[in-house]
């Protein structure tokens, strides 16, 4: 494992104008939105909390994470989370002067955000599993003068800070699976959890607020989180594939995964098909629902890694998403459509029943399309085990988790459903 060491000090005008510019991208983009979120964000000195030999302008780029430690695979396990969405984060757990702010896994960073964000009054405790970013984090916080206001203790996330429990707000900034318990019975009663929560291997930070014995979600967002270690890790399953030239590809799964690993034995060998979906997306457009729209509909469904030029579409795109039916695996392409801007989604596949597996995705593209693509953003909802009245409308999906249950509702896909 490698730790990055202590940050250096660069010219103070350069990086105050650069924080600046950030944050006002920030609020020109809608990230930031209240007035003590800005205020923090103009203060806080990002550089400092960033390894020693990062660029000012990588440190204050408001759409990247930078890397504090990378794990034995190279993976990174620790980052000062990008700018946009600790904005976001902030943002969605409603903080006001005086409240109690636990945050889970450590930095600096977002700790010092939140301290200036509920001010002398207020207290933040930040946790983290590993002493060495607890560590660094401690000796940011004291360097940047707020050592005073954030209380660093090192522990797994399962168990949350008992011992400064309750908090107004918890905000967990690494990719969770579950909901583990201590999250809520820390929680006061009207408090919000905000959680990047993982639902067949597709994250939303999740704002939660209690609503009798369960949680319901008040905002949703869309970003990546390293994984969670300790007692809460969740390891997905991969299978790797090899085409005919000896390329690797890997597909990977949260839930689902084929119960016989032979079964796709070859299968980048055979003659792909493809079948598009008349649907189209202009550029630029995010359709990150459609991603989570397929973890709740497409059985099999799993995202890919693919060496360079494996899965290489002539003049279209392909995308991360597939999914194994059968003996044939599917993945997600979109190509330049015709007579229109824009391109059409489509699916690829491989296998003794490629075309099948291709109209299958293609089914619940055209079912997004013509469902959920318009109408109101899905809304989540947690129920604990052991919850005695499970109240879940008609067409809901129902993720099991090891601490309770997931429902996620599509308002539109639920209208048509009665
Ligand atoms: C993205 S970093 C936190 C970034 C930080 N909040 C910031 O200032 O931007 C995620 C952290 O979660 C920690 N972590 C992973 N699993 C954990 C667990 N079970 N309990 C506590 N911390 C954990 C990692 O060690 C890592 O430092």
């Amino acid at each position: 494992m490698t730790t990055t060491g202590s940050p250096r000090i660069p010219t103070a005008s350069a990086a105050r104008a650069l924080r600046d510019a950030m944050t006002d991208q920030l609020l020109t983009d809608g990230k930031i939105t209240s007035p003590r979120v800005e205020y923090a964000f103009r203060t806080v000195p990002r550089e400092q909390f960033v390894p020693a030999g990062t660029a000012l302008e990588a440190a204050y780029d408001a759409y990247q994470a930078v890397v504090t430690k990378t794990g034995e695979n190279g993976a990174a396990i620790s980052s000062v989370s990008a700018p946009f969405i600790q904005a976001r984060m902030i943002e969605q757990a409603a903080l006001q002067p005086g409240m109690r702010v636990l945050e889970v896994g450590s930095g600096g960073y977002n700790a010092a955000l939140l301290a200036e964000v509920v001010g002398p009054e207020g207290r933040v405790v930040t946790i983290d599993i590993d002493a060495e970013v607890a560590d660094r984090a401690g000796t940011l916080l004291d360097a940047t003068g707020y050592g005073g206001r954030v209380t660093v203790t090192l522990a797994d996330a399962e168990q949350g800070a008992p011992e400064f429990a309750p908090f107004d707000a918890v905000i967990v900034t690494v990719g969770a699976w579950d909901i583990a318990p201590a999250w809520r019975e820390q929680l006061t009663d009207d408090g919000r959890l905000v959680v990047p929560l993982r639902m067949n291997g597709i994250t939303r930070v999740i704002a939660f607020r209690r609503e009798a014995g369960h949680l319901v979600s008040t905002s949703a967002e869309v970003a990546g989180f390293v994984a969670m270690q300790g007692a809460g890790a969740r390891h997905e399953s991969a299978l790797p594939l090899t085409d005919a030239q000896g390329r690797r590809v890997e597909l990977r799964f949260d839930e689902g995964a084929p119960e016989n690993p032979h079964q796709l034995d070859g299968v980048l060998a055979t003659e792909p098909a493809e079948v598009r979906s008349g649907v189209t997306i202009d550029r630029g457009v995010s359709f990150a629902d459609l991603h989570l729209w397929f973890a709740c509909f497409l059985t099999g469904f799993c995202w890919i890694t693919a060496e360079k030029d494996v899965l290489a579409l002539g003049t279209g795109r392909w995308f991360p998403f597939g999914a194994v039916r059968d003996d044939s695996l599917a993945y997600l392409t979109v190509r330049p459509a015709a007579g229109v801007t824009g391109s059409e989604f489509g699916a690829r596949a491989y296998g003794c029943h490629a075309e099948a597996a291709a109209a299958a995705m293609v089914e619940q593209i055209r079912a997004w399309d013509r469902q959920a693509r318009r109408g109101p953003a899905p809304t989540f909802a947690f129920w604990p085990t052991g919850s005695d009245e499970l109240d879940l409308p008609d067409g809901v999906v129902v993720m099991e988790k090891i601490h309770g249950l997931v429902a996620i509702s599509w308002p539109a896909a639920e209208k048509r459903s009665t």
